[in-house]
């Protein structure tokens, strides 16, 4: 615990400690054990025999007739899970894989077709550069963030990130997901490197424009959108990867929380504060007492025992970061102990132990309409429980430090 978190009040309780140290002991081996099975591959879920299915990063999102693919959005992930290791053992040998597998990463960051340019480099490149300083990674992070910035479509009612497809495809143009709250740290990381607002200012447009367009009356979300170009108004809610168009997707509720809290931080908005708490006030009174949402929560019968644990570790970091940086004292220990609860349930209940299962959290739902890694661990669910990991364990060393909003500089 260095003082700064000391005095922002993120002391953590030695048991706590104690249990988020030996999971990242767990996961440190488990990556050290899988780098040398994976070949030029990535992994993405894990198969009912709990190995992992892999994915080369080459693959990019697309159209086949009106079937859509996200292609490869997770090869980031794993370099990240490599860099959080390496901080957390000190061991050079995962700092070499990680270098390695950014080099693999790397021909994604001129990738036109989709929104997850920004999952795959503020998990990867970002946190490189912060942790070793080399501007190879910076560079990397940069030109990916100006193709993710080039997908801003101007209307009269707002500026949002087209998520889906190249840019001159009109299907893709018109539509955006909640996903694509998740994508704008790439955005405002290249803004703070840069100089550059221009990057703050289309993520800071989408975040503003997708209150409007996402959010129900009682703060739940659509999965995605549809906007008229001529307008800015919005034509269609529906889902993609949810139980029903106006059913509430639990992920998507993820995404939403973790964005605002991230607009928050960047742009020091009240909106945003408010946006970050109804939106994470709605998801809690639906999780109940349970640690771990269902895939959707309007999914019925047998379909409602399916959990997803990475919107449980999507939600827990970005609790955890709005109890580092929510203006009220009291508030922030609020959020930061209900996100560390929810990662400390994810160690005790949801760690893959079994050594035949490759990854790090059991349970997690990919997508239930495609049957695809429907009980299984997913790569983004494992990234965001390391990430929160970090977050709780070592402040400030995985991504940049935050430190609370200050009320003058709310607007
Ligand atoms: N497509 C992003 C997700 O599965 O949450």
């Amino acid at each position: 615990m260095n003082q700064e978190a000391a005095a922002a009040g993120q002391a953590l309780p030695n048991d706590m400690r104690e249990l988020f140290d030996r999971t990242l002991d767990r996961v440190a081996q488990k990556v050290a054990e899988d780098e040398p099975r994976l070949g030029v591959e990535f992994p993405y879920v894990t198969l009912p025999d709990g190995s992992w299915d892999l994915l080369p990063a080459s693959v990019s999102a697309g159209y086949t007739g009106e079937a859509w693919s996200h292609g490869n959005w997770f090869c980031g992930f794993w370099v990240g899970l490599l860099l959080a290791s390496h901080l957390h053992t000190g061991d050079p040998r995962y700092m070499t894989w990680a270098r390695e597998r950014m080099r693999l990463v790397a021909q994604r960051a001129d990738d036109g077709n989709t929104h997850d340019i920004g999952f795959i480099f503020e998990s990867s490149a970002v946190p490189g550069f912060h942790i070793t300083g080399d501007d190879w990674y910076a560079q990397i992070a940069l030109r990916a963030a100006d193709r993710l910035r080039a997908r801003l479509v101007t209307t009269p009612g707002g500026a949002y990130l087209a998520s889906w497809g190249p840019m001159d495809d009109p299907r893709g143009r018109r539509s955006s997901a909640i996903d694509t709250m998740a994508n704008l740290p790439l955005l405002y990381w290249a803004a703070n490197h840069s100089g550059d607002g221009s990057y703050r200012m289309a993520a800071d447009a989408h975040a503003a424009m997708t209150a409007k367009g996402f959010l129900r009356p009682n703060w739940s979300t659509y999965h995605a959108v549809e906007y008229d170009e001529a307008t800015g108004r919005r034509t269609r809610g529906f889902t993609f990867q949810g139980a029903g168009d106006e059913s509430d997707w639990a992920r998507g509720q993820g995404w939403a929380i973790y964005g605002y809290v991230e607009s928050l931080r960047e742009t020091r908005k009240a909106r945003y504060l408010d946006l970050a708490e109804k939106t994470a006030n709605y998801y809690l009174e639906r999780l109940g007492d349970r640690l771990v949402p269902p895939w959707d929560f309007d999914a019925e019968g047998a379909d409602a025992e399916i959990k997803d644990t990475a919107t449980t570790a999507i939600v827990a970091s970005a609790l955890i970061e709005l109890g580092t940086i929510h203006p009220d004292r009291a508030a922030r220990a609020a959020w930061r102990a209900r996100g560390l609860d929810m990662l400390a349930g994810l160690c005790r209940e949801e760690f893959a132990d079994d050594p035949a299962h490759r990854g790090l959290l059991r349970n997690s739902c990919y997508s239930r309409p495609h049957k695809q890694g429907v009980v299984s661990a997913t790569m983004f669910g494992d990234y965001f429980f390391v990430e929160a990991l970090c977050r709780a364990v070592m402040p400030g060393r995985f991504l940049p430090a935050s430190s609370p909003v200050t009320p003058a500089a709310s607007v």
